[in-house]
Formats: structure tokens, C-alpha cells, sequence
């Protein structure tokens, strides 16, 4: 949710802030701003729309720019004030000094609002971040010392934040400060950074120190101090990043969403290695910080997640309480925080989230944690903020996912409650040994199951494009793939802006069939061998009554039912616990290539953002 970037350095500063907004720009994606130090003047540009529109502008006035030292710069989101280019970031004080950037949501806006136009200063925009120009400009006259003035400004603050702020007076400074959001300083030679999230940096610098809340940056091209909010220097850790800049690319691929679906048979391979090795020996999960004897008598578990993680949390329900026989509680993170749970110190919260830096699922941990639960974290970033607040981390080691929709990130959080799901069932004794060999043999397998489904997508193209005229959607399934049904719509609402929505196949006739004409294709998930095949086909057979259109994502090779359905998508036999793993892939895919036929923009969807950093 909208990116930062701050430079000040050797390098082509221009470049550098329009590349790392570039990285960023996954993150938020309605307009876009710069602030440059050139010619002892603060030049600022700012558009309305994708990044491409700062480009070309910074481009038409290229005569105007001399050489910039140092700048900052902003991708937006907007949750105060509409989409503008006077809401766009950077935002400036009244006289224009002064410049910042900003993320997150600052909470006493209005108060602190009236209490400047007292002061004279004249607002322009709708932005709730426009205060801090003026609080930090009004601190800033007073003592004429950036660093503190930043300092006094934040403590005035209430909300989340994360600003970088420059000021004309003071050259080649740049500010960054902290609460709730992330930020992070790039640490180079002759040039630092500081961004908001680690994409923005990879290309320059492995290099980076990770704020914590209330701490400020103070960074010129050869120094960088960190203080607390008091102004007392801290010593911080400079931690190297795992990535290449090459995780960055399509690799030929059109869009980042096909070439993170393509890597998951990887992905998984990835997740499994080291966890999973010998079939013969138990999963080794040391992740769990909690002993053998805690474990055994576990009784309640409550998983907390949003959007895609929250459907990855419900198949790891069934999973769990299928595999360990331990009740599983399944929840979104916004409805957690907002009632009285049950949660209390036996109880072992989980939070799912890819970008662990969700605030629901933040609140709801912190709540968790308040209430002296064990929390265990499953993200793709074990820098995040959740990480940080884990007492269990199962790092998914994904790679980074770029595009909005997740795909790479949620089959890796499936693996993960299988690895889970296991070692509570060994320490717990529930499963028969056999058994457990079996699923861990056949978990190996799934990589190249998925290879299979994705070496020949023509069948998938061909229904998407059969159906992308439909305006509405219904998947159905039961059981494991429940959840999957309910990821499948998802992630063609998210790209395709279609009406999709998942059900439980049984639920089908107590209401959503009134539905059911012509108009409605109906999308349902057959798993043989296993316990709801049966009962989906007879589902499937009642909305065929009703005229509806029918898809079939199926492992059966019966080709009776090819009479039934209008179009078979048939997947590699898997046995049915697993297969939530393999059947959401030709999902990912069918709405993949419908929004590619409509011409969506598939990797930054309007409206979304990859990760929510607001509740
Ligand atoms: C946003 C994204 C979704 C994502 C959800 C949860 O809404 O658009 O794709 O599933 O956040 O994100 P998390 O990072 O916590 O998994």
C-alpha cells in the first residue's frame, strides 16, 4: 500500500527514485510523485495514474532539471482524498520548502489541521499527510534543525506512518521516521537509500537496516544515523537481503502473475527442502518454538488471515483437523479484532499472510499475543513487521511475489499447513504411520503434477475465452476444495473485475440455484477417490436442470460425464487431501488468461493493493 523511496547520492537520482518506484510500484498505483534537490531548488512532479505518467512528464520537462543530488519519491494508494495530482505525494508545507512522503494513516489529521491554519498555513489537499509538511515546516522554523524538527513533529502524530522528508534549506538530507509501517534504509557507498520496502533497493544494494517504531533515520550520501525518538543514537543491525534483482523480472513471461504461477512446482520443491527429505523420518518443523509436551496436549487452534491467506487458512483447517484431530478456529483478521474471542494462553494463533505486513492480521496478532497465545507466523517475508512479532516463524520462501493477485505465495502457504498438519500429527500419534508415509510420498509428488497441468494450458485458454463474456460466476466444491473454490473466484473477481463467488456445493440449493439460468456458468471442483466427488456430480446435475453452463475441473477420466458438462478440465489423479495444491493451479490460470482476453491489467488490478497496510 503505496511506496516511498528516498536517495541522496552519486548515482542518477532520477533513475534511481523511478526504478525503485518501479519495484514499488505493486504496492499502489494510482498516482505518483518526485521531490528533487536540483540547482539549490526543490522541484516536484507529480501525475495522475500508473508510474508511466511520471516518466514521461519528468521526461517533457527534462530541459527544466539540471542535476539532482539527492530527491524523494511516492507511489500512492489513496485512502484520504480521491486520486489527484493534488493529493499525490510529495506533499509541501505553504511556503514549499518543505517536502514529504508518506504511508499509512495519521489518525488526529483534523485536529492537527485546524490547529496549523491558526498558524497561517494553507492547505491544498484532501490528504490526511499534508499535516506533517506543515507540523515538520512549523518545528523546523523554530529551531532550524531538520532531524529534530522530524522528531517533535511524529511525537504529535497519532496513526500508522512511515514519511521521508527533505527540506531546501538543509541540502542533501533526507529524514525517515517510522510507526507502523514499515521502512527501511539502504545502506551503499557514497549514496543511501531509504524506501519502504525492500524491492525499492535490490537493484542498488543488498544492504539494509530495518526500522523499528518511533526510530528516525537521518541520511546523507556517506552517513546514516539511526536515533529513537528522544534523539538517542542506536546501534543497528545491517542485515543483507536474500534476493537477487533478477526476482524482479518476467524472464519472458507477459505478465508477473503467469511467471509466479510457472514457478511453483519450484516453489514447493523449495518449501519442502529441508522439512521433507526422507519419507521414512519425521517432518522436521523446528520452526514450532513449542515443546513436544505443549503440542501434545493442544486443543484449540485459530487461524487468522485475509484474502487469499484466508483461504489458504481454511484449507489448512481441514488439513489440520483431518491430519491431528485438533479443532481449528478460521477467521479474517478484521473480524478477530473487533468482538470478544475465546483465544487464551493454550490456544496456538496462527497468522497467515504473504506480505506480513497486513494490519488486520497485525492487530489480530498483537490482540493474540495480548491474551498470552503462542503465535505462529507463515509469511513470504520473514523481514515484516508480523515476523517480527512471531514466536513461531514458517518462512514460505516463495521468492517475491510481484504481481497483486497471489498465486506462488498461496500454494506455498498450503505446503506449509501440510508440514504443520504432519508434525502435530507425529508428536500427537493421530495418524496411522503408513499412511503418513503415503501423503508425505505423494506430497513429493505434487511439483510434478502441476509441471503436468501447466506444460499444455490450451484447454484452459480455450475456456477462457469461451467464457470470458460471462458477467458472472459461480464455483462450487466440497470439502478440502472448498477453499480452493472460494481462491478460484477470488482471483477472478481481483483480475478480471468478474462477479465470481465460491460456495460449498451443498449449500448450492438453498438459495444461490435461484440464480441459475443460461447466463450462469457454474465452475465445480471433482476430486475421485475421495469422499464428495459423488455428491458434487449429483450438485452439478441440478444446476445443468436449471440451464446453467458447466465447467468441470476434474481428475476423473470417465468420459460419461463430458455429456454433462459444457467444457472438462481434467487434472492429473491426486488424492483428494492434497488436492487443493493442483486443482487451484488451472484456476490461477483460467482467470489469468480471461482478464488477458479482456484486457485487464493483470498484474496491478484497480483498485487492490498487494499488501494492505491499512485497517
Ligand atoms: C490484499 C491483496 C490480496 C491478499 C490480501 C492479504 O487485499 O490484494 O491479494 O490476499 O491483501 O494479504 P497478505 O499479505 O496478508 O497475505
Amino acid at each position: 500500500m503505496c511506496g516511498i523511496i528516498g536517495y541522496v547520492g552519486k548515482g542518477n537520482v532520477i533513475d534511481v527514485i523511478l526504478k525503485g518506484l518501479t519495484n514499488l510500484e505493486y504496492r499502489g498505483y494510482d498516482s505518483a510523485g518526485i521531490a528533487l534537490r536540483d540547482n539549490n531548488e526543490i522541484k516536484i512532479f507529480k501525475t495522475l495514474g500508473k508510474l508511466i505518467n511520471l516518466k514521461n512528464e519528468i521526461e517533457a520537462h527534462k530541459s527544466e532539471i539540471y542535476n539532482p543530488t539527492s530527491g524523494i519519491g511516492h507511489i500512492r494508494w489513496a485512502t484520504h482524498g480521491s486520486p489527484s495530482v493534488t493529493n499525490a505525494h510529495p506533499h509541501t508545507c505553504t511556503c514549499g520548502r518543505l517536502v514529504v512522503v508518506h504511508n499509512g494513516i495519521i489518525e488526529n489529521y483534523k485536529e492537527l489541521r485546524e490547529e496549523l491554519i491558526k498558524k497561517n498555513c494553507r492547505f491544498v489537499s484532501q490528504t490526511d499527510t499534508e499535516v506533517i509538511a506543515h507540523l515538520v515546516a512549523d518545528e523546523f522554523g523554530k529551531i532550524k534543525d531538520l532531524e529534530t524538527a522530524v522528531r517533535n513533529s511524529v511525537k504529535k502524530l497519532q496513526g500508522t506512518y512511515a514519511i521521508c522528508v527533505m527540506h531546501k534549506d538543509v541540502p542533501d538530507l533526507i529524514v525517515g521516521a517510522r510507526k507502523h509501517a514499515p521502512m527501511i534504509v539502504g545502506v551503499g557507498e557514497g549514496e543511501n537509500f531509504i524506501a519502504s520496502d525492500t524491492p525499492a533497493l535490490v537493484e542498488y544494494t543488498k544492504k539494509t537496516i530495518y526500522l523499528d517504531d518511533n526510530e528516525i533515520a537521518i541520511v546523507t550520501k556517506d552517513k546514516i544515523k539511526i536515533t529513537d525518538i528522544e534523539g538517542n543514537e542506536v546501534t543497528k543491525k545491517v542485515e543483507v537481503l536474500p534476493w537477487e534483482p533478477v526476482a524482479l523480472s518476467k524472464l519472458g513471461y507477459k505478465h508477473f502473475m503467469l511467471k509466479e504461477i510457472h514457478e511453483q512446482p519450484d516453489v514447493i520443491r523449495n518449501v519442502l527442502n529441508g522439512k521433507l527429505y526422507d519419507i521414512s523420518e519425521p517432518i522436521s518443523l523446528n520452526e514450532v518454538k513449542l515443546n513436544k509436551e505443549i503440542l501434545k496436549k493442544l486443543n484449540k487452534i485459530q487461524i487468522i488471515a485475509c484474502g487469499t491467506s484466508l483461504h489458504a487458512a481454511l484449507a489448512g483447517k481441514y488439513i489440520i483437523e483431518d491430519f491431528a484431530g485438533i479443532s481449528v478456529e478460521v477467521e479474517a483478521s478484521s473480524e478477530y479484532i473487533y468482538r470478544k474471542t475465546t483465544t487464551d494462553a493454550s490456544t496456538l494463533v496462527i497468522g497467515v499472510s504473504q506480505s506480513g505486513e497486513t494490519a488486520d492480521t497485525i492487530t489480530a496478532i498483537k490482540q493474540a499475543k495480548e491474551k498470552g497465545a503462542h503465535v505462529l507466523i507463515i509469511t513470504n517475508r520473514p523481514d515484516s513487521n508480523m515476523a517480527r512479532l512471531a514466536d513461531s516463524l514458517i518462512p514460505l520462501n516463495a521468492g517475491i511475489e510481484v504481481s497483486v493477485a497471489a498465486t506462488k505465495s498461496y500454494t506455498a502457504q498450503l505446503i506449509s499447513f501440510y508440514l504443520l498438519a504432519m508434525h502435530l500429527a507425529e508428536i500427537k500419534e493421530s495418524l496411522d504411520k503408513e499412511y503418513l508415509t503415503q501423503i508425505k510420498h505423494e506430497l513429493i509428488q505434487l511439483p510434478t503434477k502441476i509441471e503436468g497441468v501447466l506444460s499444455d494450458t490450451s484447454a484452459i485458454q480455450a475456456c477462457a475465452r469461451q467464457f470470458s463474456s460471462y458477467k458472472n460466476f459461480i464455483y462450487i466444491a466440497r470439502g478440502i476444495n472448498l477453499a480452493t473454490s472460494l481462491e478460484g473466484a477470488l482471483k477472478l473477481k481481483e483480475i478480471s473485475y468478474i462477479n465470481a463467488t465460491g460456495y460449498a456445493a451443498g449449500e448450492l440449493k438453498h438459495g444461490p440455484i435461484a440464480m441459475l439460468d443460461e447466463t450462469m456458468p457454474v465452475l465445480s471442483i471433482l476430486v475421485t477417490g475421495g469422499i464428495t466427488y459423488e455428491k458434487v456430480l449429483s450438485n452439478c446435475e441440478e444446476a445443468k436442470a436449471r440451464n446453467a453452463k458447466l465447467i468441470a475441473l476434474t481428475t476423473s477420466t470417465d468420459t460419461n460425464i463430458d455429456n454433462i458438462f459444457d467444457v472438462v478440465l481434467r487434472i492429473p489423479q491426486v488424492n483428494e487431501i492434497l488436492s487443493p495444491v493442483v486443482t487451484c493451479v488451472p484456476l490461477q490460470l483460467l482467470a489469468y488468461y480471461i482478464a488477458e482476453f479482456l484486457g485487464k491489467d493483470v498484474d496491478q488490478p484497480r483498485n487492490l493493493a498487494k499488501s494492505v497496510t491499512v485497517e
